[in-house]
């Protein structure tokens, strides 16, 4: 671990950031300083991507292995030309399409990308976010920010300025607040130097949203299979992620079944003097015991349980639980994001509750 710096906290306007702030912000970054600040999906680490020593200042702060590469964000599609080689059509039509949005796309880099941002890849991932914010700093910092998740490796990423300072505060130079972020999950990464066009992650940005737009779009197929002997083709993916301190087990089943199972089960362990969490919805709520409960959200909307899971997990660490269980959700929609999100946290410790037990 490097000297600890000050880092300057600054509270800003979504909408309307303070141009003073997002000017000294835009200094920082210039100068191969780290700023921290909001994205519409979650609170993004950022530093000159076309600056290989400030880059790497990243790698150091999060504690991120160095094979991991960096998303390279963008505000216009100028900037996409000058940092990769070609641009395929589908990607065009993506681009018109969900940028600025939740959407990170990978092409073949140009020379002007350091390796030091792709982690030696010949390929680079890009972002154009809505968030006006983050639109700002990007374009005070010079219009080439790479910015993985603001937290350090292996905690859930930040969705909350307060979860940014919790985990780089002496870290790096600047934190912009701008309070809660919209979606939650990190962005849907979409592989455009492969065809058909891959998802390595999975986002707000669905398959079928792609699909209907470009025809056939293919899934990593490590993704959400424990058993795989493969590695994902993200390399961030391989990594013990979003992991809570305490072990976490998800629950699969019909609901009110799953509810009673998870019951019995947090009984029986706080009998043994354990501290128990549970991640409810508000469906469920009234079926648990009286033990530490968490309702993430509501299933007739998972956008909302998306908001709030990489809090939660947080909420849970602090509360120094020893076990968590939560509720599983529809694969459908940003449900896909949301599980395999839930399905890395917990190891890939998975109940399934059949529907006659
Ligand atoms: O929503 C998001 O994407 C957020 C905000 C801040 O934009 N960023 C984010 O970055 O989630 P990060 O670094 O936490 O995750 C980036 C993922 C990693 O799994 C990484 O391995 C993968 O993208 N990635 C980056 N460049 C890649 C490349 N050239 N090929 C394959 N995967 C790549
Ligand atoms: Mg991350």
């Amino acid at each position: 671990m490097g000297k600890r710096i000050h880092t300057r906290i600054e509270t800003i306007d979504p909408h309307r950031p303070d141009p003073k702030v997002i000017e000294k912000a835009g200094e920082i970054l210039k100068n191969g300083g780290l700023v921290a600040f909001p994205t519409e999906t979650v609170y993004g680490l950022g530093a000159d991507a076309l600056n290989e020593k400030a880059a790497e200042k990243i790698y150091a702060a999060k504690g991120r292995p160095s094979d991991n590469p960096l998303i390279i964000h963008i505000t216009n599609m100028d900037a996409l030309e000058r940092i990769v080689t070609g641009i395929p059509e589908e990607a065009r039509k993506v681009a018109d399409a969900f940028w600025p949005g939740p959407l990170t796309m990978i092409f073949d880099k140009a020379g002007i990308v350091p390796y030091g941002t792709t982690g030696g890849l010949d390929t680079v991932a890009v972002r154009m976010p809505d968030h006006p914010a983050a639109r700002a700093v990007i374009d005070a910092g010079g219009g080439y920010i790479a910015a993985p998740s603001a937290n350090t490796s292996g905690r859930p990423s930040p969705t909350r300025a307060e979860h940014v300072a919790e985990d780089l505060s002496g870290r790096i130079e600047m934190i912009l607040d701008a309070g809660p972020v919209e979606i939650g999950v990190e962005s849907t990464i979409l592989d455009m130097t492969v065809t058909p066009p891959m998802i390595l992650r999975p986002g707000a940005v669905t398959r079928e949203m792609l699909e209907d737009l470009i025809g056939e779009v293919a899934v990593d197929s490590t993704l959400g299979n424990a058993d795989s002997k493969e590695a994902p083709k993200a390399p961030g993916m391989k990594y013990r992620h979003y992991a809570p301190k305490a072990s976490l087990v998800v629950v699969e089943g019909p609901p009110e079944k799953v509810a009673g199972w998870i019951s019995s089960q947090a009984v029986r362990m706080r009998q043994e003097g354990k501290k128990v969490g549970i991640i409810a919805t508000e469906e469920t709520r009234a079926s648990y015991p009286d033990v530490d409960v968490k309702v993430a959200g509501t299933r007739a909307d998972e956008s909302t349980v998306a908001g709030s899971l990489y809090g939660i997990l947080r909420e849970f660490d602090a509360d120094g639980v020893d076990a968590i269980y939560s509720e599983a959700f529809d694969p459908e929609g940003i449900g896909t994001a949301v599980m395999n999100r839930l399905l890395k946290a917990a190891g890939h410790q998975v109940v399934r509750i059949p529907e006659e037990a």
